[in-house]
């Protein structure tokens, strides 16, 4: 817990009002003045904390953009910037798709760069805007979730939020820019060059040390959206998460988890969140074992072009994982043998732990970490010690069949990131 605290701002976490901004009672918003659930709603979870007592956010949601910014300056001070649309439009050339950096579930995403005119104290830098398609599902929301969680969290292995603007239903963030864009298109893009083992386990490692901070904080703050797209990295391959919009506090107090209505991306959310809408640690955990299986296949957590018994990474990928021979089979061919053999055995077994079906078997992140930085010692590579199959494609046709596989595609009243649907769990 130590290694994965050990660049983290000392500004202290006043976690109340991510409470107050749960994105959980949330319906589709045509527009901002819509996003106001009823007070009853929030008045029980605001704790009367000074310094960020007007940031609530029931107050931010019935407020006019001028109100939402006077609040957040009030909080955030210096810590970030509050922009004008009309700075972030002159950064972006206008949000062109020529600095298109990529495009989610919340809108677009674009590269600027912040000059030393821009603001006093604001280093010159590349910056990623994003840009709030308010027509999307939970945007407001996730956007408020995003800057309460992301201006009072600090961590070398979060990306950084450099400020945001709310102007009438205009709603943007500005983060550090992060070279070499998301884990997924890494891993996933035909164009990529394949990442070597030891870059992947790096990047394991820097992503569990910022679930770690996370977990760790004294009020453990929940993740729920872990997964490659979300992975971003650095020059030099160092992990950072971004995309708070659906975090959620801990439980507090006796509890052992918090209720809410189903959200996150298929594939990678827990069985037991997705039937019950129980949250805990726990669940991000899953996730972090469904990342760990995409690193080790170099498949995703879901792939519909894939015929169904393989289209669902965790179950495809079970039967294979407790046997060296047959995990050879499915580690991803574009490595080409250059992978530890004990390393990819030790990473297996720790994702079928991550993705086990009971909560309780489920390690805690600073286990996982001690485990996969143990594994960057390792140098019995597959390639020279014969354990590599030849090719690519022989390893395709050394595939086990895998009978009696579950499929839960048709689960009903989830809200997935990418096909919305209204859900009865309480929020
Ligand atoms: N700070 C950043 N620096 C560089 N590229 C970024 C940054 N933030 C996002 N991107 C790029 O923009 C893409 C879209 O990001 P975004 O978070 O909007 O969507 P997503 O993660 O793909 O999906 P979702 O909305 O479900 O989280 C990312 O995959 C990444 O390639
Ligand atoms: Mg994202």
């Amino acid at each position: 817990m130590k290694d994965s605290n050990s660049n983290s701002n000392s500004k202290p976490w006043r976690p109340f009002t991510a409470n107050c901004c749960s994105t959980d009672q949330t319906i589709s918003f045509g527009n901002f003045s819509r996003c106001r659930p009823s007070k009853s709603d929030f008045s029980k979870n605001i704790a009367p904390l000074p310094s960020f007592r007007r940031l609530s956010f029931s107050d931010l949601s019935r407020s006019s953009s001028a109100r939402i910014n006077e609040d957040l300056a009030q909080s955030f001070g210096s810590d970030l910037y509050d922009f004008q649309l009309s700075e972030l439009r002159a950064i972006t050339q206008n949000f062109s798709s020529n600095f298109l950096l990529g495009e989610g579930g919340f809108g677009t995403v674009h590269k600027g760069y912040v000059d030393d005119n821009m603001r006093q104290d604001l280093k010159p830098q590349a910056v990623a805007v994003k840009l709030l398609d308010i027509e999307g599902l939970q945007g407001h929301r996730e956007w408020l979730a995003e800057v309460i969680f992301l201006g009072q969290l600090r961590h070398q292995n979060l990306v950084k939020l450099i400020g945001y603007c709310c102007e009438n239903e205009e709603r943007l963030l500005v983060y550090e820019f992060m070279p070499r864009g998301s884990l997924e298109n890494h891993l996933f893009k035909r164009i990529s060059i394949c990442l070597p083992w030891g870059t992947r386990l790096k990047i394991a490692i820097g992503a569990a040390k910022g679930l770690a901070f996370l977990h760790g904080a004294e009020k453990p703050v929940i993740y729920r959206d872990f997964k490659t797209s979300n992975i971003l990295l650095d020059s030099d391959f160092n992990a950072k998460l971004s995309d708070f919009g659906l975090a959620k506090m801990g439980p507090e107090g006796s509890n052992t988890h918090v209720t809410t209505r189903v959200m996150g991306t298929y594939g990678y959310a827990a069985p037991e969140y997705v039937s019950t809408g129980h949250l805990t640690t726990k669940s991000d955990i899953y996730s972090f074992g469904v990342v760990l299986l995409e690193l080790l296949t170099g498949r995703r957590a879901m792939d519909k072009t894939r015929p169904k018994s393989e289209q669902h990474l965790v179950d495809w990928a079970k039967p294979y994982l407790t046997s060296s021979r047959r995990l050879r089979c499915i580690v991803d061919p574009r490595l080409a043998g250059q992978y530890s053999v004990k390393g990819a055995k030790e990473m297996a077994l720790l994702a079928l732990q991550c993705v086990s079906f009971n909560p309780k078997d489920r390690p805690r992140m600073p286990a996982i970490i001690e485990t996969l930085e143990a594994l960057q010692q390792l140098r019995d590579m597959a390639v020279s010690c014969g354990q590599w199959p030849g090719s690519p494609k022989s390893s395709r046709n050394g595939l086990l069949s895998v009978k009696g596989r579950r499929e839960n595609g048709g689960a009903s009243g989830i809200i997935w990131k990418h096909s919305p649907v209204a859900s009865n769990t309480k929020g």
